[in-house]
């Protein structure tokens, strides 16, 4: 028998099960923390099987910090209740939640600190307000013994087998055992990322489970589990931001050095902060955090201040549960309790039909919201809702209003569960779902009103035919009154049908004809995207235009021609096929060329130099000599393609004057970022 495949001895054991351990241990920080691993995956699965199979014929070795210890414990009958050593304070709420709100606080913190006007401005660590669940871990020379949640502040639950699953969390201190504190509280967050919380989701709508209502909750939920199985099936992050009682710490004069040197122990800061003077500074960041608020990879509820200096903190103290030296200064909720009222249909421009709901009128996200979309029968049904229901509405910087789900508790009276409806209610034709497709289809085409005054919408709007004074309202008129049914109708108009329309000044009717005739003159890229082809966006619009070049092209491309296209795959190609295959189809666009509409012949440029081939830019705040148009039509025209958001496949990103949430998160993936002046640039060799 080989020498080295006998077990070995105990000292030697001991001696490699350490060495393992902190390889192990650095090797996690790096992946989990840093998100920066050495080695790949394979190789420390098998550093780690080293060490359980050392601990399994030594179970002497094995500790409570090594990294073998993260597997998964027993199912609780409870949670086990545990007093703090120091109590879990919360913390004040600054009301004013415009930026300035800020200002409160710097002039009570200065007057309680008997500051006279004179004195220099005072400092204060400004950190994000994570919203997750509050956590103090206690580790003992440096090894984590205990995780406790924060309760009620005096007493919280023992979460410690949970908490181990985190791989985010160290359970052993970085630094020699020797120097780390014999007692060292960190306080924090235990979050859940968006897009793990997304792909959570993701997953459960696979299985056709419940999906969760948001992070946060998810969060939380996950920490306060029985069974640890489920918590490690979680995707949790963690930061640190404070302390509980600590024994045997260095001396720190400032709160800003504190959460520097927990850094450098392992444990997971954010770098969104900063020290700010004074209570400029202090708007400031209130302000630039709130732009950047829906960038950031996980959900905050606002900002927190925390004096600087520790002896003024001590010497503020504390009032009731709160300490007088910080605060939370919080944004405008993104989320809000209602009653859904109602729930509506809505037919689309593809006869679409999506549930509405109808709700009682809530401020969120900063406006007041009185629909929200339910997407389709099925999320309705999985997010359990029914009308008459208390319901979590949010909406969160642009994005259009959503019901997320019902707040916990009993109906009173049985209600019906909401069922599509098997006749469109605008134009009664029968409602019909594609084997496999989520959504429900009035397949009443162009004869449906709603199909057709959204056809008419999407073909006069600012990117299509650009048609001046074809609005909503008109649009709705000309619909009911039946003087357009289909696309070329609308240049058949003249002043006499027009002023049949009720309410129809003879202002607004010269306004829609000079906008209709001067809407003749196109592109065919804007033609093709005003077709209304479904699944032909701006983008596939414009490079079906570029590779064909020609109208009567394009309409005789085999599906194999069309899957030449620069971005197109099979469901596009399919579907631009069959469009211009329906003799009907052809009609209208044959009518529309009668009527006047045209474009330039396409000039074949492939000798043109192209230096923005086959990049994405993503523009963003207000450029000094270019409008954004602009800038799209030359970034276009060097080949390049421009987005409206920022990913990692994203290329550059165009910054101009109050640049918000996209520069930020530009700069937290890395993309690089360009002036005007550097577009140019980029630009040059296009006009070189
Ligand atoms: S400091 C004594 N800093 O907000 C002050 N709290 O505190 C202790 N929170 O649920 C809190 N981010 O979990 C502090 N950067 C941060 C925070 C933060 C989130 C939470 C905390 C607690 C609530 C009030």
């Amino acid at each position: 028998m080989a020498l080295d495949s006998l077990p070995p001895a105990p000292q030697a054991a001991a001696d490699r099960a350490a060495l393992l351990r902190q390889q192990l241990h650095h090797h996690a920080h790096r992946y989990y923390v840093l998100d920066a691993p050495e080695i790949p995956d394979a190789e420390y699965d098998r550093l780690f099987a080293e060490l359980q199979a050392l601990e399994a014929s030594h179970p002497a070795l094995r500790s409570a910090d090594s990294p073998t210890q993260r597997v998964i414990g027993q199912v609780l009958d409870g949670l086990a209740p545990v007093r703090h050593a120091a109590p879990m304070l919360s913390i004040q709420t600054e009301t004013d939640t415009r930026p300035e709100g800020a200002r409160a606080f710097d002039a009570r913190v200065r007057r309680e600190l008997e500051l006279t006007d004179e004195a220099p401005a005072v400092a204060y660590a400004a950190e994000l307000k994570f919203d997750g669940l509050a956590i103090n871990l206690r580790y003992e020379a440096g090894v984590l013994v205990q995780a406790t949640t924060r309760g009620d502040g005096e007493t919280g639950e023992d979460v410690t087998q949970n908490i181990r699953t985190i791989g985010q969390i160290p359970l052993r201190l970085q630094g020699a055992a020797d120097a780390l504190p014999a007692v060292l509280e960190v306080r924090g967050e235990v979050y859940m990322r968006r897009d793990d919380f997304e792909r959570l989701n993701a997953q459960q709508r696979e299985r056709g489970e419940k999906t969760y209502v948001n992070p946060r909750n998810t969060a939380a939920g996950a920490v306060r589990q029985l069974d640890p199985a489920v918590t490690a099936a979680r995707p949790l992050s963690f930061y640190a931001y404070g302390l509980g009682e600590a024994v045997g710490l260095p001396t720190f004069a400032r709160h800003s050095e504190l959460i520097s040197w927990l850094q450098q122990r392992g444990l997971p800061v954010n770098e969104r902060r900063r020290v700010c003077e004074g209570a400029d500074e202090l708007v400031a960041f209130h302000r630039a955090v709130e732009a950047e608020r829906d960038a950031l990879p996980f959900d905050i509820d606002g900002v927190v201040y925390k004096l600087d200096r520790l002896d003024w903190q001590r010497r503020l103290g504390f009032k009731s549960r709160e300490p007088r030296w910080a605060v939370a200064h919080k944004f405008p909720a993104q989320e809000q309790a209602t009653r859904l009222n109602g729930i509506d249909i809505q037919v689309g421009r593809t006869g679409k039909l999506t549930p509405v709901a109808k709700l009682e009128p809530v401020f969120v996200g900063g406006t007041t919201v009185s629909n929200a979309t339910l997407h389709n029968l099925f999320e309705l049904r999985r997010k359990g809702v029914r009308v008459g229901d208390a319901v979590i509405v949010r909406r969160a910087g642009d994005v259009i209003p959503e019901v997320v789900g019902r707040m916990p508790g009993e109906r009173a009276a049985y209600v019906p569960n909401f069922r599509m409806p098997s006749a469109c209610p605008v134009c009664a034709s029968p409602v019909k779902r594609e084997q496999g497709s989520l959504e429900h289809r009035c397949t009443g085409g162009l004869f449906c009103a709603a199909q057709r005054k959204q056809a008419l919408l999407h073909f006069a709007g600012r990117r299509a035919m650009d048609i001046e004074g074809l609005g909503d309202k008109l649009v709705d008129q000309l619909v009911e009154a039946g003087l357009v049914r289909t696309l070329p109708e609308l240049y058949t108009l003249g002043i006499a049908k027009l002023s049949a329309l009720e309410r129809m000044a003879d202002k607004s009717a010269a306004n829609l004809l000079a906008g209709l005739e001067k809407s003749k003159q196109t592109t065919l890229a804007r033609f093709l995207f005003a077709l209304g082809i479904r699944h032909v966006g701006e983008s596939t619009a414009k490079d079906l235009a570029r590779h064909f070049g020609q109208l009567d092209a394009l309409m005789d491309a085999s599906v194999e021609q069309l899957l030449q296209v620069n971005d197109v795959g099979p469901i596009v190609a399919e579907s631009v096929q069959q469009f211009f295959a329906q003799p009907h189809h052809r009609e209208v666009i044959e009518r529309l060329r009668a009527a006047g509409i045209h474009w330039p012949e396409a000039t074949i440029d492939a000798d043109q130099p192209k230096p923005l081939a086959g990049q994405t830019l993503v523009l963003t705040g207000t450029l000094p000599s270019m409008g954004r148009d602009e800038a799209q039509a030359l970034i276009e025209a060097a080949g390049g393609k421009v987005s409206g958001s920022v990913s990692k496949k994203t290329s550059y990103v165009v910054a101009g004057a109050e640049a918000g949430s996209k520069l930020a998160k530009a700069q937290e993936l890395g993309v690089p970022v360009l002036d005007e002046a550097g577009l140019r640039a980029l630009l040059a060799p296009a006009h070189g």
